[in-house]
């Protein structure tokens, strides 16, 4: 079981659309996918179309009153999903006075070994809270998603010190990768700045880079993965790339996606 975190303290950048539809990707592909929700935004609950005050959620879970079990969901598209509400928000505030809380979803996930080839973490967007400090804990990977706008090669340079620093305080041992997403290819500007972060970040860098798309919009519209609305758009066709890219990094090989 390989557990990735999508992660970014800048809001907005793209890392909610790329948990649901890598996810979806992955499990196009096969591979037996669950995504948690972190955030008490729940927008990935609700761009599985799950209900943002579904009970049990993820917050229950992580406090021990009910089982993984009970709060999975299976969303369309085949991505299982432990969904999000506002009271996770609770978690963030009163975790900081227990004991070790941040190693909560490495346990639950831990007893899930065997039912899930691939765990995406939906991050908030914060990277100092325990709700991130739990995915970090739990994760292998830790995908900075960099939105290719104006200065995403000085806020990626900065995100990725402070996780690198988060890390060797913290004795963590995840691997830094980086996503590029909102991609327009039309501007010179988001072409040049394409080349200036595969310079930068060499092998951290995934070659798949996420196109701008307005399938991606109407897809959360809708509650599924793009995927399940269509999959022969350009959307989909980014998103089994990323997902191909990322079994290849493991060695895993499966069919490629209807
Ligand atoms: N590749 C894309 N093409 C078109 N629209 C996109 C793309 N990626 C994201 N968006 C849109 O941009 C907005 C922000 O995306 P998203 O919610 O994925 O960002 P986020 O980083 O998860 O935000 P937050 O920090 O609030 O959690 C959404 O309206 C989403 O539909
Ligand atoms: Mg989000």
């Amino acid at each position: 079981m390989r557990v990735f975190a999508l992660v970014n303290q800048k809001g907005g950048c793209g890392k909610t659309t790329a948990a649901i539809n890598w996810a979806g990707a992955l499990a196009a592909r096969g591979r037996r996918v669950l995504l948690v929700d972190l955030d008490p935004q729940a927008h990935a609950t609700m761009g599985l179309g799950v209900a943002a005050d579904h009970a049990p959620s993820l917050i229950d879970v992580l406090r021990e009153e009910a089982t993984a079990d009970e709060a999975l969901v299976c969303c369309k598209g085949g991505v299982w999903l432990l969904p999000a509400n506002a009271a996770l928000g609770e978690f963030e505030e009163q975790s900081e006075r227990a004991i070790g809380p941040e190693g909560a979803l490495a346990r639950q996930l831990d007893a899930m070994r065997s039912a899930f080839d691939e765990v995406v973490l939906d991050c908030p967007p914060r990277v100092d809270g325990v709700l991130a400090a739990n995915a970090l804990r739990a994760a292998q990977t830790a995908v900075l998603v960099v939105e290719t706008g104006a200065f995403a090669l000085q806020g990626a340079v900065q995100a990725l010190r402070v996780l690198d620093e988060m890390r060797a305080d913290r004795g963590e041992e995840f691997d830094l990768a980086v996503l590029g997403t909102l991609f327009d290819r039309r501007t010179n500007f988001a072409r040049e700045l394409l080349v200036a972060l595969h310079a930068r970040f060499a092998d951290e860098m995934f070659e798949t880079v996420i196109r701008t798309s307005v399938r991606l919009r109407e897809a959360a519209a809708c509650g599924v993965p793009v995927q399940v609305l269509d999959p022969s758009c350009r959307a989909a066709e980014d998103f089994d790339a990323l997902a191909g890219e990322w079994l290849a990094r493991a060695g895993v090989e499966t069919p490629v996606s209807a």
